[in-house]
């Protein structure tokens, strides 16, 4: 890949049938982080996620309604964007497949594959259930007796013409690109997870389906043949592609990112980067595969009624003085407790209790309060002089330096990356116990040494905000200008790139410092919160 300053990192594209749960936000959240990271550190930041509408559910449920199925679209869409905006996500394009400017490039692109050959003509021969209209694997006729799993009717063998993707011809070009480019798939267990089958070997696929059906009125026209449409995954792909194929924007390609849930591994560590490779372009730089949330320990699933949806989410995300604990709680505890890894992550209330208590409110909360107050008792709210020799300064270079390393998620533990600040304002705690300025502070012959303590710590708290600004944008900006600073603009960008601005010495002696409210109230046990029942 070239070296680039641009940074292109998307989500997946969410079907509008359902409607925005804590899955969603999960991958849009951790996107948005790192968008606002690289942001931070002076990229060239695109960021991008989306729904994707053509799926053939679509046209049923719009029907019940008595909704054209872009009606339905559009309320849906509409749903996600409300949710994501909420949770003060800073993409920089919200791309929907229906629109103009996605299905013009997707039929440019099957165009160009059906001249290279790549995609062609031919037969598919399966099991089909005429009466729900669709296909079986063989391995569900099988395990149904041959029968329809809803109706109980006979499947009928049905052979139909379709369009195919030859697959098969990119199945050695693949292999070999996972084998130099072991950062293609992460984490690294989904990584051999596809190679695994990948040497099974790779079958043609279809990517078009016939008139009649449901969805014969839904969906991209296959390029001179009007009887097919194109099928929807293979137009969703497209959209990471479509979105910055223009003259503006082609600097973004290739992404480095592709954030999505072990789900849908397959397609986009297998199909998509052959289908890039016989459009002749340059392959994504990472498919970050994360696991699944599931709720106070079981999987979420329609027939539980479990999702953590839009509405409870809102209610975590309320004000502490409404109940709540607040937007950036929320935002960090999807970061720091999250499935970024290959097991799946719980999301139980009394472990986010746990986790705002003793993250935030007795860590960087606290350690803010100590100190904001401390310098507002001993110096009148003025920040003393600066200080170098501090075991902070080492400390604070350390997690600067870790940050920068994990954050762009391409290396192992990014959440070690995410927690750097937090680390760092629990180094001011300690630093806090171990020197004692409010014994000090006692005998006015100290007050030069209060001093010092008090620039390094403050000092290192306007670090760590920095650091954990991507994360929790809101109350991190908070501090900032609490400590007199700036702070980020609504995409996460500084005045000035991450390394510079987290250098020691930033800030200036003689600069107003405030105290103001607790940024996070510590929880109390017995707290009542509507979260607790809708969390039972
Ligand atoms: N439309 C396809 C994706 C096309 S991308 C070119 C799709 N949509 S989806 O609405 O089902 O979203 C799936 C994605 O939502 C997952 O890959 C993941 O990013 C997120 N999540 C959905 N449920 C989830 C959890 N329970 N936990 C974490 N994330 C999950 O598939």
């Amino acid at each position: 890949m070239a070296e680039t300053n641009s940074f292109y990192i998307t989500t997946p594209i969410y079907y509008v049938n359902d409607r925005p749960h804590v899955g969603h936000c999960y991958s849009t959240v951790v996107a948005d982080a790192v968008a606002r990271f690289m942001r931070a550190m002076g990229r060239d930041v695109f960021f991008l996620t989306g729904t994707d509408e053509h799926a053939e559910k679509v046209v049923a449920s719009a029907a019940e309604r008595g909704i054209t199925p872009l009606e339905w679209a559009d309320r849906n869409a509409a749903e996600f964007e409300k949710a994501f905006a909420f949770l003060g996500c800073s993409h920089d394009d919200f791309i929907r497949t229906t629109q103009d400017r996605h299905t013009e490039k997707v039929r440019g692109y099957i165009e160009r594959m059906l001249e290279s050959g790549d995609i062609f003509l031919g037969e598919y021969e399966g099991w089909y259930d005429p009466s729900q209209e669709e296909y079986l694997t063989e391995t569900t006729a099988r395990e149904h007796g041959y029968k329809s799993p809803v109706t109980g009717r006979e499947l009928v063998k049905r052979t139909e013409k379709n369009y195919f993707f030859r697959l098969s011809a990119y199945q050695d070009r693949l292999l070999g690109h996972m084998e130099s480019h072991p950062e293609w798939v992460q984490p690294e267990s989904r990584r051999n997870e596809v190679l695994g089958r990948l040497r099974e070997g790779l079958q043609d696929v279809p990517v078009s389906r016939g008139a009649g059906g449901a969805a014969s009125s839904w969906g991209i026209l296959m390029p001179g043949d009007e009887s097919h449409r194109v099928y929807v995954w293979i137009d969703a792909l497209f959209n990471y592609l479509s979105t910055v194929d223009t003259a503006e924007r082609r600097r973004y390609w290739p992404a480095q990112v592709h954030v999505i849930a072990k789900d849908i591994l397959w397609f986009h560590a297998v199909i998509w980067p052959c289908m890039l490779m016989a459009l002749g372009e340059e392959l994504p730089g990472t498919v970050y595969s994360h696991a699944f949330w599931i709720r106070e320990g079981r999987k979420m699933s329609k027939s539980l009624g479990n999702f953590l949806d839009l509405p409870t989410i809102e209610a975590y995300c309320r004000p502490f003085s409404e109940g709540g604990f607040g937007v950036d709680a929320f935002r960090w505890y999807l970061l720091t407790q999250g499935p970024l890894g290959s097991t799946d992550a719980d999301f139980a209330l009394e472990k986010f209790i746990e986790v705002y208590n003793s993250d935030l409110a007795n860590g960087i909360g606290n350690a803010s309060s100590r100190v904001t107050n401390m310098i507002a008792k001993y110096f009148e709210g003025e920040c003393p002089a600066k200080h170098d020799e501090s075991v902070l300064k080492e400390k604070a270079a350390a997690c600067v330096a870790r940050a920068v390393e994990r954050c762009g998620l391409m290396h192992s533990d990014p959440v070690s990356g995410i927690r750097a600040g937090v680390e760092l304002s629990n180094a001011v705690d300690e630093f806090i116990a171990s020197t004692a300025p409010f014994k000090l502070a006692k005998d006015p012959a100290n007050m030069g040494r209060v001093g010092e303590i008090l620039y390094a710590c403050a000092e290192a708290l306007r670090i760590a905000a920095v650091l954990l600004s991507p994360s929790m944008p809101g109350v991190m900006g908070d501090l900032l200008e609490r400590l007199g600073q700036e702070r980020a603009d609504e995409k996460g960008w500084f005045a000035a790139p991450l390394e510079e601005l987290c250098r020691w010495g930033g800030l200036k002696a003689g600069t107003r410092i405030e105290k103001g409210q607790a940024l996070f109230p510590r929880w109390d046990a017995d707290r009542v919160t509507p979260m607790a029942s809708a969390a039972s």
